[in-house]
């Protein structure tokens, strides 16, 4: 089958952060730090290494600093330069985004994820695209999530869901995907699916597969977006307008190969750095003696 290629991404940015306040107050929750780089920098890495080649952010007031991190820091490259700090430019420049691939959108009011996805809209046109929600850091041996489930994508078409099994006493937190009849999956990570919701109460889970932040969507779904009702905590939720597209297309859940991190709470940010960290070419292994070191502290 002929899929139509998946270059764009959106990725919503405009959230408060709330969850690591004061923190965030000045800082975007997005450029936090993660051991070197703003947590925001690994999610667009994951995109690149799957392909994407525009990201569009939907941003809000207070958000500026997401614009000028990827844009040219004139004054600093000539510090650099003259100081003789080469490695250290080039490692800066290779991150630099080309001009023209990144878009920046603002969402007005914070009426939710699904409206935030469709603030996106006329970048998106007719393309297939994907989502990426970088409260969550994924991190992988080998392929990043997001080109694990491209492979997915170019196998089945349709739209596929990163999906991840919770805990029952988590189960309520996230978005929750229905599976088909399981004698239907394709294999042990690709899996059919005819139902979705949000935030359901435990004993109303349709399973306990919970929607991890990562997405491959088919354009249509901006049509639905926008005359979505408000849903769960009186949201515009991406995940009820993507369960009145599967009346239509065809939806695949992905169990990918890796472990996510919600950077948007204070322990799963605080976990993220340790993962990060001991991951980390150049401090691993120094990251993991401190560890082993303040595991003896009383
Ligand atoms: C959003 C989505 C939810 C998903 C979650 C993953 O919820 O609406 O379906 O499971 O992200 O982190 P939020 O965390 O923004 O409430």
């Amino acid at each position: 089958m002929k899929m139509k290629p998946v270059k764009k991404a959106v990725l919503p940015v405009a959230g408060f952060g709330t969850r690591v306040l004061p923190a965030t107050k000045t800082v975007p929750k997005e450029m936090l730090t993660i051991v070197d780089r703003p947590a925001l920098q690994y999610v667009v890495d994951e995109a690149v290494e799957a392909g994407i080649e525009h990201f569009v952010f939907v941003t809000a007031r207070g958000k500026i600093a997401i614009e000028d991190y990827f844009d040219s820091a004139y004054e600093l490259e000539d510090a650099l330069q003259n100081k003789g700090k080469i490695e250290l430019l080039s490692e800066l420049k290779a991150k630099q985004p080309l001009e023209g691939t990144m878009s920046f959108v603002r969402q007005q009011q914070a009426k939710g994820l699904g409206h935030a996805v469709w603030c996106a809209r006329d970048i998106i046109g007719d393309d297939p695209f994907a989502v990426l929600l970088p409260d969550v850091l994924i991190q992988t041996d080998v392929k990043s999530c997001l080109a694990q489930m491209m492979n997915a994508y170019y196998e089945v078409g349709g739209n596929i869901i990163a999906v991840d099994p919770v805990p029952d006493d988590r189960v309520s937190n996230y978005g929750v995907i229905r599976p088909k009849d399981p004698k239907t999956a394709r294999n042990k990570s690709l899996i059919e699916m005819d139902g979705m919701v949000e935030k359901p109460a435990l004993e109303d889970a349709p399973s306990n597969l919970k929607i991890t932040g990562r997405y491959i969507l088919q354009p249509e779904l901006m049509g639905l977006l926008k005359d979505q009702a408000a849903g769960a905590g009186g949201e515009i939720q991406l995940t009820d307008a993507m369960a009145r597209l599967m009346q239509t297309q065809d939806f695949h859940a992905f169990i990918y190969d890796g472990q996510d991190y919600d950077c948007g709470s204070k322990l799963g940010y605080f976990e993220a750095v340790i993962a990060f960290a001991r991951a980390h070419p150049d401090i691993g292994q120094d990251a993991q003696n401190l560890i082993n070191k303040s595991a003896k502290l009383k």
